[in-house]
Formats: C-alpha cells, sequence, structure tokens
C-alpha cells in the first residue's frame, strides 16, 4: 500500500502542452478511477506516474519522497495495458512470472508467487497454456498475474477491459473489484466505461483537456457535479440540459423558465447568476416523472418511444426544438406527437451560469 500525490503536473510534448497543471491524491488502498474524453491525458498520466514518461514540471510523490527522476523499476508500481502484452512464445506461468525471472529471483520464490496469484484470479488450471490457447479474458488474466508477483504497492491499468467483449467485461469487472479488496493496495484505474468508473472507484477523477474538473465519490460526482461538462459526462442516458432564462435570483435560489418550463426555484449552490441571463438546466432523465394533461412544470411532444425492458425511454422535443430524455420505470409507451408532461423535483435538478 502507499499514497500517490500529484502536484502542479503538467507535461509538454514539444510546445503543446497535454496536461496542464493536475493536482491529485490517491491514499492508502484507494481505488481512484480517471475518466475524461479521449485525449484529455489519461494515458499520459498514469505513464508518468509509472516512470514511462518525463514530468516537464510539478511533483510526483509515492509515501512522501518524490520520484519524479526515480526509474520506472524503483517505484513499486505495475502497470496493466489494454493491449495485454503478453509473450506469445511464453507459457502462461513463464509470462507471469516474468518480472520475476528478471529479478532473479529463485525457483521457490516464483513457484509461490505463481501459485499465489493462479490462485488469485482462479486460473490454476491454465498455467502450461500459451496465450494463443487463452480467451481475451484469460489473456488480461496472465497480464494482471504477471503485475500481482511483483508485489506493487501500486498498481495502474489503463483501460484493461476495453478489448472484452459486454459479459467478459462484466465478469472481469467484479473480479478486479474482489482483486482490490484481497490485496487493498492502492489502484489508478483508467476507464471509458461510466459502470466499471461508478461500481469500482472510492474516488472518481474527472478530466478534460489536460485538466481536472472535479474529483470525488462516485455519488458525489453523480448527485453534486460542480460543472456543466462533470454533469453531462457521468450518467446514462447523459443529463438532459435546457436553455432558461433567469427570472429572479435570492440566498439560496435562483427562479427559472423558459416557453417549455413553467417558472420554478432551484438551488444555485453558491454560483453566480444575474436576472435575465441565458442559464444551463439539467435535468437527469431518470427524475422526469409523466404527468397528465395539463399538469406537469415541463411541456413538450413526444417524438419517440424506446422500449427496454427494464425502462422506457421517451425522446420529447421542447419549444425551441430542443431534444430531452425521458426514463421511465413504467412500460408507458405514447405516441409520436402526443403531449408530454413531466414533473420533476426542481432540488434535483441543477442549473448552472454558463451556456452549453
Ligand atoms: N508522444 C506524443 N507526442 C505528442 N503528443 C502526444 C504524445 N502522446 C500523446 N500525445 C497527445 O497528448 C494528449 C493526451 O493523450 P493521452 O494518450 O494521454 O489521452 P487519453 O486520455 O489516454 O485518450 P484515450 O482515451 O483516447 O486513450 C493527446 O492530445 C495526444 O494526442
Ligand atoms: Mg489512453
Amino acid at each position: 500500500m502507499a499514497n500517490v500525490r500529484l502536484r502542479n503536473i503538467r507535461k509538454n510534448y514539444g510546445k503543446v502542452e497535454v496536461i496542464k497543471g493536475v493536482d491529485i491524491d490517491i491514499n492508502d488502498g484507494e481505488f481512484v478511477v480517471f475518466v475524461g474524453p479521449s485525449g484529455c491525458g489519461k494515458s499520459t498520466l498514469l505513464r508518468m506516474i509509472a516512470g514511462l514518461e518525463d514530468i516537464t514540471d510539478g511533483t510526483l510523490e509515492i509515501d512522501g519522497t518524490c520520484v519524479n527522476d526515480l526509474e520506472p523499476s524503483k517505484r513499486g508500481i505495475a502497470m496493466v495495458f489494454q493491449s495485454y502484452a503478453i509473450f506469445p512464445h511464453m507459457t502462461v506461468r513463464e509470462n507471469v512470472a516474468f518480472g520475476l525471472t528478471i529479478k532473479k529471483a529463485s525457483k521457490a520464490e516464483k513457484e509461490k508467487k505463481v501459485a499465489e496469484a493462479a490462485r488469485i484470479l482462479q486460473m490454476e488450471n491454465l498455467l502450461d497454456r500459451r496465450p494463443s490457447e487463452l480467451s481475451g479474458g484469460q489473456r488480461q488474466r496472465v497480464a494482471i498475474g504477471r503485475a500481482i508477483v511483483r508485489d506493487p504497492k501500486v498498481f495502474l491499468f489503463d483501460e484493461p477491459l476495453s478489448n472484452l467483449d459486454a459479459a467478459l467485461r462484466m465478469d472481469m469487472r467484479m473480479e478486479i473489484g474482489k482483486l482490490h479488496q484481497d490485496l487493498g493496495a492502492s489502484m489508478i484505474y483508467v476507464t471509458h466505461d461510466q459502470v466499471e468508473a461508478m461500481t469500482l472507484a472510492d474516488k472518481i477523477v474527472v478530466l478534460k483537456d489536460g485538466q481536472v474538473m472535479q474529483t470525488g465519490a462516485p455519488m458525489e460526482l453523480y448527485h453534486e457535479p460542480a460543472n456543466l461538462f462533470v454533469a453531462g459526462f457521468l450518467g446514462a442516458p447523459s443529463m438532459n440540459f435546457m436553455d432558461v432564462t433567469v427570472n429572479a435570483v435570492n440566498d439560496t435560489t435562483v427562479a427559472v423558465s423558459n416557453p417549455s418550463l413553467d417558472r420554478i426555484e432551484v438551488p444555485h449552490k453558491g454560483r453566480p447568476f444575474t436576472v435575465g441571463q441565458t442559464a444551463t438546466l439539467g435535468v437527469r432523465p431518470q427524475y422526469l416523472q409523466p404527468a397528465g394533461d395539463g399538469a406537469g412544470k415541463l411541456h413538450g411532444k413526444v417524438i419517440l418511444t424506446e422500449r427496454l425492458g427494464s425502462e422506457t425511454v421517451i425522446e420529447v422535443v421542447l419549444a425551441d426544438g430542443s431534444k430531452i430524455i425521458a426514463a421511465l420505470a413504467e412500460d408507458s409507451i405514447q405516441s409520436p406527437g402526443t403531449a408530454a408532461n413531466f414533473d420533476f423535483d426542481p432540488n434535483r435538478a441543477h442549473i448552472f451560469p454558463e451556456t452549453r
């Protein structure tokens, strides 16, 4: 176990700055997930922590010691990549033991550690096979096994499951969660998958353009997004956004409305608003409840109804031509063109001063 501290970390490739002053704390034994759009710098950050990439500026500390210039093998870190990067000519046993072989570990130590990793990952029966005789999920397990035998203080995972099909991903996701429980090691995990982020993380770091947008526990980010970007990034289907006019501002709320939305008061959480400005209102599709004819706060017309089994998704067009989505629990069919009225709790809505 170890803590990792990033302070004002920057990375330039030539004149291009791709990481723009990042502060992140990974505490002892914590599972931290990095999410963000493609190209925002997730892999670059992991590679800098691993020592595979120079740090242009800032400080990287592991357990209180600056490791900016420490070589990768001395950092106590093991990294697992999306492409499994295992050796095709070696058996599973040899692949898993690889790091120990390089370190010239004794035969007994190798056997003990490989057996332990195989037990944790439930691949005792695969040890004599070669990678070509394994499924994708099994190959990824070998790569994780190779990381485990090194006894790292910190595990880094860069989209380890993105090459796997949906069912296998779910199995492996649970295995990684269990691995974290069993080993208690600090883990940093990059993913594009919302479910992986929400279920595995103690803490999620949302990145955009080389900067941290928000850091917090999964449900904290889900319920209290700090800005429009985080609000739209986490949650599926994504949060609905509507342009609204600010009608009044008081100590704790702003009153807003638009041609499709009756005036409501939404907590502004200290964000600055001025009367008359256009702002963005966010409401999650799950928080819209159908209301009867002429009832409800939000009024539009049904475009499409999709029944997904567990929920029904209704696409609705508003007076200004923008579209929103309602995810309803019940099996409610509404034909295209009919009026759609919804209610929602304004305390579960979000208001942001910026526009999209
Ligand atoms: N060796 C390099 N030289 C120049 N630019 C680079 C280099 N490696 C990465 N970049 C740039 O740095 C930025 C961050 O890349 P990075 O690979 O960290 O993104 P990412 O968040 O991991 O994206 P993805 O989700 O697609 O894997 C990108 O704009 C990328 O083009
Ligand atoms: Mg990447």
